[in-house]
C-alpha cells in the first residue's frame, strides 16, 4: 500500500482537477477510479513493481543508444505468441530489445482494420493465442532484457464489442459510451467540418445502422464505433481496460489515434485541448499504479500538432511520440534526391528539448502520407497537389525512370490527395531489381536500404524497425486475392515474414549490415538521445551531413540519397588525425572524397 500511497498522494489534486473539470465535480465516478486503480496495483505481479521501482529511479531508462526496437505482426512473424517466443533470439542478434507487437486482441475476423478494431480488450485472437500466453512471452521478454509494446485502440471498439452489442439493442446506458443519432440532422452538420480519416475505404464519419435504425459515429471504419469519453463511465472503463494491459508484462502503451478521442460539434474533432486533459490523467494514473510503463502517443500530424502531446516538462503527458514528418521527408528524398527539406527538418526537431523522445521509423504498417512543409517548399516554386503527385508517381514507379515499386492509397478523388503503401525494399527499388533479375540495380537498392537505416539510427530519438526490412522483405500482392483486405493497400507491407528468403545472398547483406550498425550505434554514446545534433552543407544537395557531439566525442556522418556517385566537400577536422570511418573502420584519409550511390560515412572521433 505504501508505495501507492506515496504515488497516489503526490498526484491526487492534479488528478481530481482535472477530472472534475472533465466530469463535472462527479466524485463518485472519480471515487470508483481511484478505488479501481488500487485494485490494479494490487494486482501488478512483484516483478514488474520491482521493475517500476527500478526504473523509478531512472527516469531516462529508455532515452539510451541501447535502446532499438522493432514492430512485426504476430501472424506474419511467427503464427503465434508461443512462435514470437521461441524466435526472441533472432530479433537479439539484430540488437533489438523493445519489441511492438501489432494488435493481437479480440477482434471480428475481416471487420477488424489489422486488430485496430477490438471486441474485448482482455482476450487475445484465438489463432495468436490467450492472455495466459502473452503474459509468458512478456515475462520471458523481461529475462532476456526486451521491453515490449501493445497497442491500446482507445478512440473506438468493434462494433462487436459487449458495450456496441448492448447499444445496437437499445440498452439506453450503453447508447451514451457511443454518439448515437435517431437521424442525420447532427451527423450532418458534424461532417460540415470533420475531415475524412478514408476518403475512399471508408467515407464519411457516420454510419447508419439499419435494423436499430440508429446513425453511429464511426471515424475510421463502419464497424469501428466511436467511444464518447465525455461520458465518465467511458474513460474510467477504459483506464482499468489499460491498465490490465500493463499487468500482463506491456512496458510501453502506443495510444492508438489519440488525437481523435475527444468530439465537439462545429469542430475538427482533432486534437481538442480536452484529449490533452485526458491523456495528462492516464500519465498520472500510470505513473500512480505502473511508473515504469511508458506511454507512446501515436499522433500523425504535422509537428505544432505532434508536440504538445508531450506536455510541459512540470506536466508531461507522453513520454515518446512517433517523428512522422520526417519519416515522410525522408520518402520525398528519396523521390528528389535533394537532401535541403530533410535538413531543415531534422533541425527542426534537433532544436526541440532534449526531453522530448521521438521514436523514428522507415516504415510502419501504416501507409506514408504526404503532410511534409509545404509552406516552405512554395519558396521553390514547389506545389502542393504537384508535388504529391510527382512523389506518388515517382515512388510507385510510374516514371521518372524509377524502380520504387509502391502503390496508392486512399486516392481521394475529390482532392486528389493519394497516400502511398510498399515496404522500405520495394520502394528501395530492390523488388524491380530482382524481378528483372539487375545484379547491379540490386547492389545500390541494397546500399539504399542500408544507407536509410544508417541515417535512421543517427537521428535522435528512438529507431523502430518494421519487421522483414532488417532482410529486404518485399511486397505482397496477395492481399488482393483476400475479399477482406483488396480495397486496402496497407496489406502490401503487412506480408508474411518470408523465412525462406532469409537465406538469400541479398537479405544477409542487409541483415549483417543492419546488425553492424546496431552494434556500433548501441556502443557508441554519441547516438544517446542526449547528444547535440545538427546538420551541415556537404557541398552537394544529394548528400546529408549530420553532427552528433556527446561527452567530447564527435560523429560526421554523410549519406548519399542518389543513385549516382557524388562528391562531397569534407568537413575540414574530418580529414584530421583521430578521425575513423565505423562502418568500415577505415581511417579517414582512406575514405576519400567519393561517395558511392547511397553511400554511407560515418567518422568518429573520440579526441
Ligand atoms: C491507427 C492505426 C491504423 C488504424 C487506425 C484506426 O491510425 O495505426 O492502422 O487503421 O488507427 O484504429
Amino acid at each position: 500500500m505504501n508505495k501507492f500511497k506515496e504515488r497516489f498522494d503526490k498526484r491526487y489534486d492534479e488528478l481530481k482537477w482535472l477530472y472534475c473539470e472533465l466530469y463535472n465535480d462527479d466524485m463518485g465516478a472519480l471515487d470508483w477510479l481511484c478505488h479501481s486503480i488500487y485494485e490494479y496495483y494490487e494486482e501488478r505481479p512483484d516483478y514488474l513493481k520491482r521493475l517500476d521501482e527500478e526504473r523509478e529511479k531512472k527516469p531516462n531508462w529508455y532515452k539510451g543508444n541501447d535502446l532499438l526496437g522493432m514492430m512485426m505482426y504476430v501472424n506474419c512473424f511467427a503464427e503465434d505468441l508461443k512462435g514470437v517466443k521461441e524466435r526472441l533470439d533472432y530479433i537479439k542478434e539484430l540488437g533489438v530489445n523493445c519489441l511492438h507487437m501489432m494488435p493481437l486482441l479480440e477482434s471480428p475476423k475481416g471487420r477488424d482494420d489489422g486488430g485496430y478494431a477490438v471486441s474485448d480488450f482482455r482476450k487475445v485472437q484465438p489463432e495468436l493465442g490467450t492472455m495466459e500466453d502473452l503474459k509468458s512471452l512478456a515475462l520471458e521478454c523481461h529475462k532476456q532484457g526486451i521491453s515490449c509494446c501493445l497497442d491500446f485502440v482507445m478512440n473506438h471498439t468493434s462494433e462487436e464489442h459487449v458495450w456496441a452489442k448492448a447499444a445496437r439493442a437499445g440498452d439506453y446506458e450503453a447508447r451514451k459510451r457511443y454518439f448515437f443519432y435517431d437521424n442525420w440532422d447532427i451527423p450532418n452538420e458534424y461532417e460540415k467540418t470533420v475531415p475524412q480519416v478514408f476518403p475512399t475505404t471508408a467515407p464519411g464519419n457516420f454510419t447508419w445502422l439499419d435494423d436499430c435504425k440508429q446513425v453511429v459515429m464511426t471515424t475510421f471504419y463502419p464497424y469501428q464505433w466511436d467511444l464518447n469519453y465525455a461520458n465518465c463511465v467511458v474513460f474510467n472503463d477504459m483506464v482499468c481496460n489499460m491498465l490490465f494491459l500493463a499487468n500482463q508484462g506491456i512496458d510501453i502503451i502506443r495510444l492508438d489515434a489519440v488525437p481523435y478521442i475527444w468530439k465537439e460539434l462545429y469542430a475538427s474533432c482533432r486534437n481538442h485541448p480536452k484529449v490533452h486533459t485526458i491523456v495528462r490523467m492516464m500519465r498520472l494514473i500510470c505513473e500512480i499504479v505502473c511508473p515504469g510503463v511508458l506511454l507512446l502517443g501515436e499522433v500523425v500530424m504535422s509537428p505544432d500538432k505532434v508536440v504538445p502531446y508531450f506536455g510541459t516538462v512540470q506536466k508531461p503527458e507522453c513520454h515518446m511520440l512517433y517523428n512522422v514528418t520526417t519519416m515522410a521527408s525522408t520518402w520525398h528524398t528519396i523521390a528528389t534526391k535533394d537532401v535541403s527539406l530533410l535538413r531543415r527538418q531534422l533541425d527542426q526537431v534537433s532544436a526541440l528539448p532534449k526531453d522530448y523522445v521521438f521514436l523514428n521509423y522507415l516504415r510502419c504498417h501504416d501507409d506514408i502520407g504526404w503532410g511534409l512543409d509545404y509552406d516552405w517548399l512554395a519558396n521553390f516554386g514547389i506545389d502542393e497537389a504537384a508535388h504529391k503527385q510527382f512523389l506518388n508517381d515517382y515512388l510507385t514507379g510510374a516514371g521518372y525512370n524509377s524502380s520504387s515499386r509502391g502503390e496508392l492509397y486512399n486516392n481521394d478523388p475529390v482532392l486528389k490527395d493519394a497516400r502511398l503503401c510498399g515496404t522500405t525494399a520495394s520502394l528501395s527499388g530492390l523488388e524491380a531489381a530482382q524481378f528483372e533479375g539487375n545484379r547491379e540495380k540490386e547492389k545500390i537498392a541494397i546500399d539504399c536500404i542500408l544507407m536509410l537505416h544508417a541515417y535512421l539510427f543517427s537521428q535522435s530519438g528512438i529507431p523502430m524497425l518494421y519487421s522483414g526490412d532488417e532482410i529486404g522483405q518485399v511486397n505482397d500482392y496477395t492481399y488482393k486475392e483476400d475479399m477482406h483486405k483488396f480495397a486496402d493497400s496497407r496489406y502490401l507491407h503487412r506480408g508474411r515474414f518470408p523465412w525462406q528468403r532469409r537465406e538469400s545472398e541479398a537479405a544477409k547483406q542487409i541483415f549483417y549490415g543492419l546488425r553492424n550498425l546496431s552494434r556500433l550505434r548501441a556502443k557508441y554514446d554519441v547516438f544517446n538521445a542526449k547528444a547535440s545534433l545538427s546538420t551541415f552543407d556537404t557541398g552537394n544537395i544529394h548528400v546529408l551531413g549530420i553532427k552528433r557531439e556527446y561527452h567530447g566525442h564527435t560523429m560526421i556522418a554523410y549519406y548519399n540519397f542518389s543513385s549516382e556517385e557524388q562528391w562531397v566537400n569534407r568537413q575540414e577536422d574530418a580529414y584530421k588525425e583521430g578521425y575513423r570511418e565505423l562502418i568500415t573502420g577505415k581511417d579517414s584519409k582512406a575514405v576519400g572524397d567519393n561517395m558511392c550511390a547511397y553511400g554511407v560515412w560515418w567518422m568518429f572521433t573520440s579526441e
